[in-house]
């Protein structure tokens, strides 16, 4: 297969709320693509209940990256390497932190890679400062008071306490 001359990922997650761990990995994205889309998933089959509804994710993350033209941010429902056809992207971008994310980012990954053997899955990397992060954590914190100011951007720490105060 030889190199598009634009490259696309696709960068898909929970994103419940978007952490400075994902906007990591985002970023990072964008030194081997030439436009990443951030991919908030909702499918039928996704079983974790969320805080924040998909639409408030999608806005989150665009006020996130403003004036990040390379940087565009939608939500898909069904497969996402059908979601990937449609976009015509090329990779899959998804981090790893730790061995323990390993396995179940590996058996998705060839999964996909069955369903469409023209996708790459690309695994990148956080700094560690950001490896120990996770939406759910951000949630629980701050939902018993504590301080998550380090771990999500302004944007998202404002309105992950305007909802928990609701
Ligand atoms: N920084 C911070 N947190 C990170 C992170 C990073 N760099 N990378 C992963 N995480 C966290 C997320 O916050 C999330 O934490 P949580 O469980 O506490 O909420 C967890 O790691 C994993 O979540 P996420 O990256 O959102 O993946 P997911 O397992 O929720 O969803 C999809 C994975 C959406 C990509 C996958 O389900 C999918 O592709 N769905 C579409 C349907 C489909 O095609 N299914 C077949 C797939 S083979």
């Amino acid at each position: 297969m030889s190199r598009p001359a634009s490259v696309v990922a696709l960068y898909p997650g929970s994103f419940d709320p978007i952490t400075r761990g994902h906007e990591d990995i985002a970023r990072r994205a964008l030194r081997v693509a030439d436009r990443v889309i951030v991919a908030v998933a909702y499918t039928s089959t996704h079983t974790k209940s969320g805080l924040f509804e998909i639409d408030e994710r999608v806005e989150l993350i665009q006020s996130v990256f403003e004036g990040e033209s390379r940087i565009e941010v939608m939500s898909f429902t069904g497969l996402l390497v059908d979601f990937a056809r449609e976009q015509g992207a090329h990779l899959v971008v998804r981090g790893l932190r730790a061995v323990s994310d390993f396995e179940y980012e590996l058996q998705m990954a060839q999964m996909n890679q069955e369903l469409n053997p023209d996708l790459e899955t690309l695994f990148l990397v956080p700094e560690v400062k950001n490896s120990f992060i996770s939406s759910s954590l951000v949630r629980q914190v701050a939902a018993l008071g504590g301080d998550v100011s380090t771990f999500v951007s302004p944007a998202v720490l404002n309105r992950l306490l305007a909802k928990l105060d609701t």
